[in-house]
């Protein structure tokens, strides 16, 4: 680390966005750029992300705050990165091109191959492995797709010159011209490739899916040297200390390190993550056992931190549907007013099923719903539906996560886009019946990534000390809706029943 380092720059890559924030000394934001990017829907529930706008646009958010905050390369200590999971693609080491664009967790083309795994009883044994449920959510199907797909479209591609990754592992190779191919334990536990019991690449699972292994990274601690930034991007290299899933970059940065401590980001999905300590906790309600975190060990190996995982797939992506889609609204913020400007829905339940439905249900055949409709529905009670539709659904895991701990959840901790959102919020306190609280920083993966990369640099050096000087903006209690809300979380869950089992 250079003397006159003041920074660290974390680069949070979403599912509908990249950006590139600057962290001064004092764990605060100093500078950042966004940039939103395309989404390719070839085929109903198919999508797809184009892997090289996805580096353009990290390599210029980079430039662009650098630029913006009259920041040199030589003041940033190091690089914090966190993607988006499972997503993942092919590519060719000698020209750097992708293979196909990138398949994304949202993408439910591999649905049927995942019923016939199960038909072939496959589902146990995996979920023992990989402490997942057996769903096209993962990266393992989708890699065995895109293998098959370049067998069969490609024929003539030298397999020796093919390598695969999920976002993180193509953005490193990138950032280090090509040096290095290497993912984190958190990324890695996501591709239902990991064996969860040594944290390697099970050959049992290569094998199943035809996944040659060596065109798979090298898995790392998450918190550690990955490479260094070829000095060509910047002005100068900086070397990159951390590599994180962005959900559990988000629970490091709310300092959730020990047992029953928990968060729920609310981005393109909602994902309720709870920290379980050094041993792998096996759920009995259909969550995921997943890394946290990885650090090398004092001495030799690696300290590994456990997490369960409830993975809500349709959140944010359900308002930029509703923007995008139907054009109900211009923007996400709109959506506040407009559910205020009604009493209820109107009796009118929506089922945030764009993508099948995750935990609790793991339904990949369901698909989104109104359910309820009268002549008098209006389009603030379809706004209004799709925002405590978000809050029903972690209501869902919250019961789930509930049933298998021995203590209740007493308080919500959230971070993400959603949560900006004061009647979301308020309704999410009142059907859980629990305060929630949020911090002033909502940018909690960036922060979860930039607070991995300067401990591990030695930028910071008090973990504790450096998240609990993160503020609470606001707490939001239980409050006059509880009841009704109560109250309607029954009426929706039959709702939900019925979008079930939808397409075959
Ligand atoms: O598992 C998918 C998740 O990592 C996506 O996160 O922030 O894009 O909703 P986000």
């Amino acid at each position: 680390m250079t003397t006159n380092a003041k920074y660290v720059l974390a680069l949070d890559l979403g599912t509908t966005g990249n950006r590139a924030i600057l962290f001064d000394k004092q764990g605060a934001i100093a500078g950042q750029v966004y940039q939103e990017f395309t989404q390719h829907y070839p085929q109903p529930g198919w999508l797809e992300h184009d892997p090289q706008e996805i580096w353009r646009d990290t390599r210029d958010c980079m430039q662009q705050v650098l630029k913006d905050k009259g920041v040199s390369a030589s003041e940033i200590a190091a690089i914090g990165l966190t993607v988006q999971r499972e997503t993942c693609l092919l590519w060719d080491k000698t020209t750097g091109e992708p293979l196909h664009n990138a398949i994304v967790w949202q993408d439910r083309r591999t649905a049927a191959r995942c019923r016939e795994l199960s038909q072939q009883g496959h589902d146990a044994d995996i979920q023992q492995r990989t402490g997942l449920v057996l769903d096209a959510y993962f990266s393992a199907t989708k890699l065995e797709w895109l293998l098959n797909w370049v067998r069969q479209e490609k024929p003539d591609t030298n397999f020796d010159n093919v390598l695969a990754g999920t976002i993180d592992t193509w953005i490193l190779w990138n950032l280090t011209g090509g040096k290095v191919h290497v993912t984190d334990h958190s990324n890695a536990s996501r591709t239902m490739l990991m064996n969860l019991a040594n944290q390697d690449w099970d050959h049992s699972l290569l094998d199943l899916f035809g996944i040659p292994a060596q065109i798979l990274p090298q898995i790392q601690p998450s918190m550690g040297l990955f490479g260094k930034t070829e000095s060509s991007l910047l002005g100068e290299e900086i070397p990159i200390m951390a590599i994180f899933g962005d959900q559990q970059a988000a629970l490091f940065a709310h300092g959730c390190d020990r047992p029953g401590m928990l968060k729920c980001t609310y981005g393109t999905g909602c994902f309720l993550i709870s920290y379980t300590g050094k041993e792998v906790t096996r759920s009995g309600n259909r969550l995921l056992s997943t890394v946290a975190w990885t650090k090398a060990a004092n001495g030799s190996g690696t300290d590994v931190a456990f997490a369960l995982e409830g993975a809500m797939f349709t959140t944010g992506a359900c308002i930029q549907w509703l923007r995008d889609g139907l054009q109900l609204i211009e923007s996400a913020a709109e959506t506040e007013p407009l559910a205020r400007q009604v009493e209820d829905t109107n009796g009118i339940y929506f089922v945030p099923a764009l993508s099948g439905l995750g935990a609790p249900h793991w339904d990949m055949s369901a698909r989104g719903a109104f359910l309820g409709i009268t002549g008098g529905v209006k389009r603030e009670h379809m706004v209004r539906a799709v925002l405590e539709s978000i809050a029903y659904q972690v209501r869902e895991v919250v019961d789930a996560m509930n049933k298998d701990g021995d203590t209740p959840i007493e308080l919500l901790k959230v971070d993400g886009g959603a949560s900006q959102n004061d009647f979301l919020m308020q309704f999410q306190a009142d059907v859980l019946n629990i305060p929630v609280e949020r911090p002033a920083v909502l940018d909690a993966t960036a922060q979860g990534a930039a607070f991995g990369a300067g401990l591990a640099v030695g930028f910071w050096d008090d973990y504790h000390k450096l998240v609990n000087q993160t503020s609470i903006e606001r707490t939001f209690e239980p409050g006059d809706g509880t009841k009704v809300a109560q109250d309607n979380f029954i009426s929706w869950q039959k709702a939900v029943e019925r979008a079930k089992n939808w397409v075959k």
